[in-house]
Parts: C-alpha cells; sequence; structure tokens
C-alpha cells in the first residue's frame, strides 16, 4: 500500500463538511494555518496512548469532558477555568474512589465544528443553511451569518493555542496543587454532594498533613503539586486538522497538531470515509464513537483500520447508545471486539443518546438518562467480564440551566434561565460533581468486589 499522506481523506467521500465558496480564500487560510505551530507535541500525545492503554487494562481511568462547542463569543479566563476546576473536583473524586490515577481530557482548545443532524434549519418558515460551529460559521439566524468563513480557522487556532496556554499554566504552575484540593469548589454548587466533597476534601487534607510530619513532604510530593491535562476534539473539519498535521522528527509518523487526542462522530465513522481516512494515519490517540447504529462488521473494519498494530491506548470505543439500549448494543460490539482479539479502551458517553425536546421547546438531557446510562454500562461491562474505562460527558463549569434533574433540580421550566450552550446541553458544575460519586462508587464496586475475588 502507497504511503499515507496527510491529504489522501481529499479523495474520499466527505460528509458533515462545508462547502467552502471563496477557493482562493480556503487556500490562503490552510496555507497560513500550516506555517503556523502545532499545538502539542508528539511526545505528549505518546504519553496520553501509554496512559489510555492503562486505562483498558483497568490501571487508570480517563475522564473526558468539557463543552459540546467551544464558543467564540463565551471565551474567557474565568470559564476556562471553571471548566478545569470542576474536571479536578471530579477527578479528584474518582481517584479517591477508584483508587487509580484519572486521566484527564478537555473536550477543550479545539472543540470547535460540529456534525449537524439537518443540513439546514427552518424557523418561521424560512430555511438557512445549519449552524456548524464557530470554526465554520456563525449561530444567528441570518443568511451571511451561515456562510461557511474559512477565515474562522484562523480565529479557532488563535483561541486554541490561549486555551491551552492557560490550561498549561493552570497544570503546573501551583492551581492544581492538590493542596488546593478545598479551594476548586464553585460557590453555586451548594448541595449535598457539595458537603460529600468537602469531607473527603478534609481527608486529603489530612493524608497531607500526616505526609508531611512523617517527612515524605519534598520529593514524591512533588507529583502532587502538579496535573496533566490533555485536550481533545471531534476530528471533523479536514482541513483545519491537515493544515496543523506535521512530521514528528523521532518517529518519522505525522502527528495531529491541533489536540492530544482526536476523536471520529458517529456521523462520519464510514469505513471508506474522510473522516476514518484522516485518522488512521496520524499518530494521536483516537476516539471512536459507537451509536446504536454501529454494526459489528464496520466496527471490526474499523478497528483493523484505525489500529492495525492493535496499540493499546491508541483506541477509545466511545459508547453511546442512550439509557435503555445499552444492553441491547454494547454486548454485540464487546463480542466483535473479543472475536479479533483487539486492545480497544471502553468508555461511556452517556449525553449524546439522550437528547430530548422538553415541553418549552429546548433541547435538554433528563440527568436520570445520564446516570441510568453510565450504571447500564457499568453492568454490561462487570456481566461480560470486561474492563469500564472511561467517561466522557457534556460539561461546564458554569452554572446553567441545560440538562434538567440533578439535586439542585433543573426543571422544563427553568431552561430558559441560563440556557448558554453554542449546541447541546451540558451538564452543570453541580450535576457533574454528583455525576462523578455515582462513577466513583461504581469503580469502589468493582475494586471490592475484585479484591474479595482474589482472596
Ligand atoms: C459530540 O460528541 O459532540 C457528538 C456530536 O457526538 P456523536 O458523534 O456521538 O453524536
Ligand atoms: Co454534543
Amino acid at each position: 500500500m502507497a504511503e499515507w499522506q496527510k491529504s489522501d481523506w481529499r479523495n474520499k467521500p466527505r460528509i458533515q463538511m462545508p462547502e467552502y465558496t471563496n477557493k482562493d480564500e480556503l487556500n490562503a487560510v490552510e496555507a497560513q494555518l500550516a506555517s503556523y505551530p502545532p499545538l502539542v507535541f508528539a511526545g505528549e500525545a505518546r504519553t496520553l496512548k501509554k496512559k489510555l492503554g492503562a486505562a483498558s487494562r483497568g490501571e487508570a481511568f480517563l475522564l473526558q469532558g468539557g463543552d459540546c462547542a467551544e464558543s467564540f463569543a463565551q471565551f474567557s479566563a474565568d470559564q476556562i477555568r471553571d471548566t478545569f476546576k470542576v474536571m479536578l473536583q471530579m477527578a479528584m473524586v474518582l481517584t479517591y474512589g477508584a483508587k487509580v490515577p484519572v486521566v484527564k481530557v478537555g473536550r477543550m482548545a479545539g472543540q470547535f465544528a460540529k456534525p449537524r443532524s439537518a443540513p439546514t434549519e427552518t424557523v418561521n418558515g424560512i430555511e438557512l443553511p445549519s449552524y456548524r460551529g464557530d470554526i465554520i460559521n456563525e449561530l444567528d439566524f441570518t443568511p451571511a451569518a451561515r456562510i461557511p468563513d474559512p477565515k474562522k480557522m484562523l480565529q479557532a487556532y488563535t483561541q486554541a493555542a490561549a486555551t491551552l496556554n492557560l490550561l498549561r499554566a493552570f497544570s503546573t504552575g501551583g492551581y492544581a496543587d492538590v493542596h488546593q484540593v478545598h479551594s476548586w469548589t464553585l460557590g453555586f454548587t451548594e448541595s449535598e454532594k457539595a458537603s460529600e466533597y468537602r469531607d473527603m476534601a478534609n481527608r486529603i487534607s489530612d493524608t497531607l498533613d500526616f505526609m508531611k510530619a512523617a517527612g515524605i513532604d519534598s520529593a514524591q510530593a512533588e507529583a502532587l503539586r502538579t496535573v496533566s491535562f490533555y485536550t481533545s476534539h471531534e476530528s471533523l473539519l479536514l482541513e483545519y486538522e491537515q493544515a496543523l498535521t506535521r512530521l514528528d522528527s523521532t518517529s518519522g509518523k505525522w502527528l495531529a497538531g491541533s489536540g492530544h487526542m482526536l476523536w471520529i462522530g458517529d456521523r462520519t465513522r464510514q469505513p471508506d470515509g474522510a473522516h476514518v481516512e484522516f485518522a488512521r494515519g496520524v499518530l494521536n490517540p483516537i476516539g471512536l464513537k459507537c451509536g446504536p447504529t454501529t454494526t459489528a462488521e464496520d466496527l471490526k473494519v474499523l478497528m483493523e483500520k484505525l489500529n492495525p498494530e492493535n496499540e493499546a491506548g491508541r483506541l477509545t470505543l466511545i459508547a453511546r447508545f442512550g439509557a435503555g439500549s445499552v444492553g441491547e448494543h454494547l454486548p454485540r460490539l464487546i463480542k466483535a471486539v473479543q472475536e479479533e482479539g483487539a486492545n480497544v479502551l471502553w468508555t461511556c458517553d452517556p449525553m449524546h443518546g439522550n437528547t430530548i425536546k422538553s415541553a418549552t421547546g429546548y433541547k435538554t438531557r433528563p440527568f436520570e438518562s445520564v446516570l441510568r446510562e453510565v450504571r447500564e454500562f457499568f453492568a454490561v461491562h462487570k456481566a461480560e467480564g470486561t474492563i469500564p474505562g472511561g467517561v466522557h460527558f457534556e460539561m461546564t463549569g458554569q452554572d446553567v440551566t441545560e440538562c434538567t434533574g440533578g439535586v439542585r433540580a433543573v426543571t422544563e421550566e427553568d431552561l430558559s434561565d441560563r440556557y448558554h450552550t453554542a449546541c447541546d446541553p451540558r451538564l452543570n458544575a453541580s450535576q457533574s460533581l454528583e455525576l462523578a460519586f455515582l462513577v466513583a462508587e461504581e469503580l469502589s464496586a468493582r475494586r471490592q468486589e475484585a479484591q474479595a475475588e482474589a482472596v
């Protein structure tokens, strides 16, 4: 087979991508992006792959989360900080429950392009092209706003670079130091889960005080002062992805320089399509959304294409079937994986199969459905003897009202209060923390059963 080229996807059928009308402008933007530095380094992608390999063996756990779609208008330091904070809190809850390292990956610093269920949208009898994410066109419902504009790729690159810069600063500059475990709480998350978090934080602080008193505060404790935080997004806008793809001189392989981990969406996973063709050639860890329409045959072909060397940590299968449907679909796909002897990391996205339209007209997700899908995911893995290795959430640190339910119950009538998402409804900080406690309970139950069996 001829060697893979980063432009090969152009010869394959593409869907869910914009038709740019001004080709000269598109070419100029691509050339400019190709001359810019990549956002991530190949060594980081390789390290993340090793950690995801550990998660696939149950030796770590993946927490992936962030906006459905990052927005140019809502870009701010506070917004980034608050999402990062909630993820740190969730990771702490999970580490405490699961007693394994939590691999933290944001849907951040590049999560701009969106696949849509319909190419157009009709409001009051007027039909316009759908909004496809800030990297492509604009949310405003006017003909001009919906025209795809290649220059938006440059703004997305700049925003991604600034976001990643701040995330790196938070991760290593002292903010994520475990001694700060109390300070990551957000005022408005007050609930029984917030006090459960405070209790856990108190126990962690006690342990740290004990370690210090016992003289274990120096070298090893350095590891407690920083975290590793990675970025990810859906690899959808392939002109942008190709322009940021670079040859890694150490390995001679191609790196998608736009983020550490890329995933292929449920709508663009055709084995012979452009998106699979692009992803198969880059060295980054790759995620693959698996939905109710994913067939065992397609999955087998995709695993072979995306991970021909069966490398651990290379391929994450992100199950998103919807509450009530996991039992029908997950076992048949687990069987396909087992028949191939494939190394994969299984994670659960309990968001995308649970979107409904509320009586008040808003797109929402009932929190009970989200919880139920997570429970079903763990139950199936328990029955199959396989490993539930991570979770994938759409969430924000902001106090939004986009998903209904949770301990600080958001009702359908509340949705209009603070509905800020540019695309799908996200869990707010309080719901995210509650979910982390549920996942931690599931993981801790698994660990206790495994220990009981080992005795
Ligand atoms: C997403 O993760 O935002 C998304 C569109 O998911 P899916 O491809 O699973 O529908
Ligand atoms: Co989404």
